[in-house]
């Protein structure tokens, strides 16, 4: 969705852009080529992600600034006296992280790891191995597992010490058999996404983003949010919307409902999804789902 984000972010009129997930770079070069006076600020919390940026962005480097952080961290005291006229959030794991045997992918046979950051302390063997099946089985649900996380979550227990992301998703596969049966969805697809989301606290880094961008925000700035499964994508519909009623303004709470404003709109009512033709050529983007933000 590279031509809608140009557009929605208005990148074409020039100005000053918050990229809070870097990855391939594919989007920050989009906006940097889409006017030879845009200045990008990128931030991925992978090392890796910034380090080929690095290269990959070398002829633009006056004008791209790079922030190896989690964009929770994104706030005023960062970017100093900066303000953005558009932001963009492309959530989820890029395609680089999955194709480097870091327990992302179901086939991975290394150390089950999972995190995003490789600076962060927790991994998913933690998770698999160490914790106790209450805690595990509050991960899976909370990361969208069905009725079958009892059943996952007892075979984990059953066969620790589980050391790699292919080991794991074999022992979810055994013991799903007879929830996926006839499904197309890999049985192991929600359970990696649910120790994946536990891993990188993902819920929690989008809250904490959603929370700050309104400080970042020049007046009419656009906020571009594309989501990668239905969980993100209704705490930030459920963010947006009380942005436009004024609910996430604290002090508005205090005053008469009639005085209570809202900060901006919500421009896609109805979340845009890629076309056929963008998910034939990259498969992973076929739930993506994008929200599109205006700001007073
Ligand atoms: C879907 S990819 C972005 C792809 C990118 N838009 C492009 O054009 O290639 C998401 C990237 O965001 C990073 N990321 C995810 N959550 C993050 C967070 N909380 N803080 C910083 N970076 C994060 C990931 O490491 C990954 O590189």
């Amino acid at each position: 969705m590279k031509e809608e984000v140009i557009n929605y972010l208005k990148a074409k009129e020039g100005g000053v852009f918050l990229d809070c997930t870097l990855g391939g770079a594919g989007h920050t070069k989009a906006i940097l080529d889409a006017n030879k006076n845009n200045i990008v600020y990128a931030i991925d919390r992978d090392i890796n992600a910034i380090e080929r940026a690095k290269d990959f962005l070398k002829d633009y480097k006056d004008r791209v600034f790079l922030y190896n952080t989690e964009f929770s961290n994104a706030n005023s005291s960062i970017f100093i006296g900066i303000e953005f006229d558009g932001i963009l959030a492309d959530l989820g794991l890029s395609q680089d992280e999955l194709k480097e045997n870091r327990g992302f992918s179901f086939n991975d046979e290394s150390f089950l790891d999972m995190r995003m950051n490789q600076e962060s302390v927790l991994t998913a063997s933690n998770i698999v191995n160490e914790f106790e099946s209450k805690e595990l089985y509050k991960i899976l649900k909370i990361g969208g597992v069905g009725k079958e996380a009892g059943s996952i979550v007892n075979a984990i227990l059953k066969n620790r010490p589980i050391n790699s992301a292919k080991e794991l998703s074999q022992i979810i596969k055994s013991a799903t058999l007879k929830f996926y049966k006839g499904k197309k969805l890999n049985p192991s697809a929600l359970t990696f996404q649910a120790i994946r989301i536990a891993v990188n606290n993902e819920f929690g880094e989008i809250k904490k983003l959603l929370e700050n961008v309104p400080s970042l925000a020049k007046p009419q700035a656009r906020l571009v949010v594309i989501c990668f499964h239905s969980l993100e994508d209704k705490i930030v519909t459920s963010t947006l919307r009380s942005f436009e009623k004024g609910e996430n303004d604290k002090i508005s709470l205090m005053v008469a409902k009639e005085e209570v404003k809202g900060i901006g709109k919500l421009i896609t009512k109805k979340a845009l999804v890629p076309t056929q033709e963008e998910i034939q050529e990259n498969f992973a983007s076929r739930s993506s789902l994008m929200r599109v933000f205006e700001f007073n």
